[in-house]
């Protein structure tokens, strides 16, 4: 275990299961606030915003940094993804987080730990599950073990992953954890561009190309005053295919079913895009009606 003195805090860092254990004994008790923020590393500022927001209602703040192969359905992109814990951990000091734990692949999954199952029903049969079969029971799986080792009292999620923050809530729900999930605003760069560590792969042209998703669902917002959803979806799936992006697909959904809006709005109606600039696959989304 390494503590890191910043002046004013002090960050332990832990890289194994008996080091973090030793670490939330030492400094929690069972009346500490304990905030999660998962992650898989490769942190940027929407990670930041995501501790920020714990930080403003925890005592104490947990990251824990894992890429977790069980939700990676393609063996590349798992290689792929970087690997960037010097400058994490910088980061991470900057902005005064109590514990931070790197898992091994044994901490998270022992021979003997059994994930008990869930049956996500139509919220993995839609979007990204039906596209990426078995991502989301990789992430119920991670998410459970997660909660399981932390024992959070809240746990923040950002919005830009719409569906997983859906499919988390939905767990915690089935398992009635008393946990408190808080999905967290979409942290954007200054021109509108969803923060994503995907978006250090964009070229300057595709940056600006790219753009045309948060146009796109600010224009289905404003369009939802006076359309159907199947208006409003029909005019953002144009938009894209006339842009250079490649559409995979435009939905407006209810936010807590996902399930497709066709000729009744309900509250809180949401607009989720996927394109892609290049090879890069771009994830938005935004709520269109309040
Ligand atoms: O959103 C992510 O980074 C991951 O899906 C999560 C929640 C950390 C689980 O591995």
């Amino acid at each position: 275990m390494s503590l890191i003195n910043t002046n004013k805090h002090i960050v332990i860092i832990a890289h194994s299961l008996a080091e973090f254990q030793s670490a939330l004994k030492n400094y929690t008790t069972s009346e500490s606030i304990i905030g999660l923020v998962p992650t898989m590393g490769a942190l940027h500022e929407g990670h930041a915003s995501l501790i920020r927001s714990a930080k403003e209602s925890c005592d104490f703040v947990i990251v824990t940094v894992f890429v977790n192969p069980t939700q990676f359905n393609n063996a590349e992109d798992l290689s792929a993804y970087p690997k960037t814990e010097k400058q994490d951990v910088e980061l991470l000091k900057s902005l005064a987080c109590d514990l931070v734990f790197f898992p091994s692949y044994e901490d998270i999954y022992p021979s003997d730990y059994k994930f008990p199952g869930i049956n996500l029903g139509f919220l993995d049969q839609t979007m990204e599950g039906s596209l990426r079969p078995g991502h989301f029971q990789g992430v119920c799986q991670v998410v459970y073990r997660l909660f399981q080792l932390t024992k959070p009292t809240k746990a923040f999620f950002g919005l830009k992953d719409f569906q997983q923050v859906s499919v988390i809530q939905y767990m915690t729900n089935h398992f009635q954890l008393p946990i408190e999930i808080i999905p967290c605003k979409t942290s954007r760069n200054e021109n509108g561009l969803a923060l994503s560590s995907r978006n250090l792969r964009l070229s300057e042209t595709q940056k600006t190309e790219a753009l045309i998703l948060h146009k796109t669902l600010i224009q289905a917002y404003k369009n939802a005053f006076s359309l159907t959803p199947l208006e409003v979806k029909k005019n953002a799936e144009q938009t894209i295919l006339e842009s250079p992006l490649k559409l995979e697909y435009v939905e407006v959904v209810n936010p807590i079913t996902l399930e497709n809006l066709e000729d009744k709005w309900c509250s809180n109606a949401r607009m989720c895009i996927v394109a892609y600039a290049g090879e890069v696959r771009l994830i938005d989304n935004m709520e269109i009606r309040e």
